[in-house]
């Protein structure tokens, strides 16, 4: 079988930055209790007119950049996204078109939070297998067009962003193994329930607030430890490894007490996990991607590090990927 790496990234984040003191006017809320319950401080957000294909046409072409490929090689460009430009076409149409990558296989992935890792293991088969080459995956969200700013549990926690990564076959490294979860009895915790087919947007939709993310934090919070930490360990045990072996966990941003949390549940030193919630708060699918892509961008990984992707979301569902760098 191939060995399938990342070659390129790509970063796209609105200029727009709001922050907990201007949240503080919007809601009954307080910077002390979004930074001490949440860890964020800030998040940035689309302004009138952009949308998702927007941030992830931009991260693409800078992906495409750094990996020294051209849109014409591209033959897979998968979006991870709860928040598409239109239900349809997909969002990945959208990119394809912008990009000029005329070759490629375009669909999007709904897997919320953990909708990044879902793209990356999607995009790893049809490389593995010789499907296609050249691959590019994009986790990009304006979870801002679904936040009910009249919620102050849900409203401080939300921002925009973009990240992409080139995937492709390479020589050494690359993704050594994989783990993807699911559980639809849970799907009650965190859902958005209107503009589906169940809801058809109406009148009635709009006054019931029923297009904004519905989440008990509560509940998701105590989960989200439990299947981070569960993921990271079996994909780990798929391939041999030890949470000792970790050298940079690469968590979904959803709370930093979680990922502190998961960080003492794995054994795993806190300098060993790479933070980025405190500017950007929780970007669904593009948290993971963006900080993927920020900490290859920043140079923290050597050659050989142990690198695990864990994340998980609106589903339930979750996983994790190890990546040799
Ligand atoms: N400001 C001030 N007070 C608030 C706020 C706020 N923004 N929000 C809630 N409170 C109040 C509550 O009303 C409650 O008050 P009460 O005790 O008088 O009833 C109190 O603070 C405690 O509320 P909790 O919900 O218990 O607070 P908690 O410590 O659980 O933190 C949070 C809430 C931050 C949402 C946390 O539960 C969390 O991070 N959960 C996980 C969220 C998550 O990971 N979502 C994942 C994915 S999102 C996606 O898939 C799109």
């Amino acid at each position: 079988m191939k060995k399938v790496g990342i070659t390129g990234t790509g970063i796209s984040i609105p200029k727009n930055i709001l922050t907990n003191k201007d949240l503080e006017k919007m809601v009954d809320t307080s910077d002390e209790w979004i930074t001490t319950r949440s860890g964020i401080k800030e998040r940035h957000i689309i302004e009138k007119g952009q949308y998702t294909s927007i941030l992830a046409t931009e991260a693409s072409r800078k992906a495409l950049n750094s990996a020294k490929l051209k849109p014409e090689d591209l033959d897979l460009l998968i979006v991870a996204t709860i928040t598409p430009d239109m239900r349809f076409p997909s969002t990945a149409c959208f990119v394809q078109r912008e990009i000029k990558a005329n070759k490629a296989i375009c669909f999007d992935i709904s897997a919320a939070c953990a909708g990044f890792i879902y793209a990356l293991v999607c995009a790893e088969q049809f490389i593995k297998t010789g499907f296609v080459k050249n691959a590019l995956i994009i986790g990009a969200e304006t979870l801002t067009t679904i936040t009910d700013w009249q919620d102050r549990g849900t409203c401080v926690l939300f921002g925009d962003g973009a990240g992409a990564c080139v995937l492709k076959e390479v020589d050494s490294g690359g993704v050594l193994s994989s783990y993807l979860g699911g559980d639809g009895s849970l799907s009650d915790l965190l859902y958005m329930p209107g503009g589906g087919s169940k809801f058809p947007a109406s009148k009635e939709t709009v006054e019931k607030r029923m297009h904004f993310i519905k989440m008990e934090g509560n509940e998701v919070f105590k989960l989200a430890v439990r299947l981070m930490v569960d993921s990271a360990n079996k994909a780990l045990e798929k391939c041999n490894l030890k949470c000792s072996d970790i050298d940079w966990l690469i968590p979904h941003q959803a709370n930093i007490r979680i990922l502190k949390a998961v960080a003492k549940r794995l054994e795993l030193s806190e300098d060993k996990i790479f933070f980025n919630i405190a500017k950007y708060g929780n970007m669904s699918a593009a948290s993971t991607a963006v900080a993927l892509c920020e900490a290859v961008e920043s140079g923290k990984f050597k050659k050989d590090d142990i690198v695990v992707l864990d994340a998980f979301g609106g589903g339930l569902v979750w996983g994790a990927t190890v990546i040799k760098w």
